[in-house]
């Protein structure tokens, strides 16, 4: 009986309320947060996610210059209505080379994590230039200025550098071929495509994804871009592995 006399008072005094809470809370907060000091990585290594080739990187830039993040969410979670909707839910490992990071918090659109090969180059391009030309009660707007736009690519290797400052693993070699492998990934007849690809995977696709094979365009970039979004894991073969700290 003592112990709820003690209660009584606890409730009567806000100042001894709020340690109380503030006390409770922490134990809450140091057990989830404490273990993350020690285990040696939060982020499971997974088979086939690799940096992004120099013109995804270039379409991922356009991507957040026009803000495509306000409506746009990169991240399934492990609910049975997304799973169903988009598709395997999102691995930590899959967005390890995004800085920063895409997850986005607003849904006015789809989920675009696993948007990758869902739909045609000629789709996303009909759909960025005029999206009621193919969902006619779309809300997003039009973006058809991206196909008349020169592609912007002097600044590329500084792009790839960079990342290599926040732990982007390019090699100097990638770096160094940042600019032949841009060109070579937007031109399906390109003969430095067999080198882009022993750099960056078997599976990088070397396409006119802007269908204007005279040009190289901000169109080109963020349709490349798109394409690839979700695709770099082969979900028939993954297996979920244990947490690093239960190796
Ligand atoms: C104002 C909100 C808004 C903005 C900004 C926006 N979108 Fe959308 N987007 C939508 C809506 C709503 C849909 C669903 C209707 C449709 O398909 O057009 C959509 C659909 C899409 C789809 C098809 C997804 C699917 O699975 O069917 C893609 C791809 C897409 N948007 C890409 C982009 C890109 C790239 C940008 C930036 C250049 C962008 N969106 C900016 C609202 C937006």
């Amino acid at each position: 009986m003592s112990m709820w006399k003690h209660h009584g008072k606890l409730e009567r005094h806000s100042l001894l309320l709020i340690i109380g809470i503030v006390l409770v809370v922490s134990i809450g907060g140091l057990v989830e947060i404490a273990p993350l000091f020690w285990i040696k990585n939060t982020i499971e290594k997974v088979e086939g996610v690799r940096p992004y080739t120099p013109l995804e990187l270039a379409g991922r830039d356009i991507y957040i210059r026009e803000g495509c993040y306000v409506c746009h969410s990169q991240m399934i979670r492990p609910l049975r209505d997304e799973v169903e909707r988009y598709g395997h839910y999102s691995l930590a490992a899959e967005s390890m080379y995004d800085h920063p990071f895409q997850w986005g918090s607003k849904r006015t659109g789809p989920d675009l994590a696993r948007v990758g090969g869902k739909y045609s180059d000629s789709w996303h391009r009909d759909h960025l230039i005029d999206p009621r030309s193919v969902v006619p009660e779309s809300v997003m707007p039009p973006y058809a200025f991206l196909a008349g736009k020169d592609l912007r690519t002097q600044d590329l290797k500084a792009k790839l550098e960079a990342m290599t400052r926040v732990g982007v693993p390019y090699t100097q070699e990638q770096i160094d071929q940042s600019m032949t492998d841009l060109q070579a990934q937007a031109d399906p007849f390109s003969s430095d495509a067999v080198a882009l690809r022993r750099r960056y995977g078997d599976k990088v696709v070397n396409r006119d994804f802007d269908g204007d094979p005279a040009r190289l365009t901000e169109m080109d970039a963020l349709v490349a871009y798109l394409q690839m979004l979700g695709t770099l894991v082969d979900f028939s073969t993954y297996q979920a592995s244990a947490p690093a700290n239960e190796r």
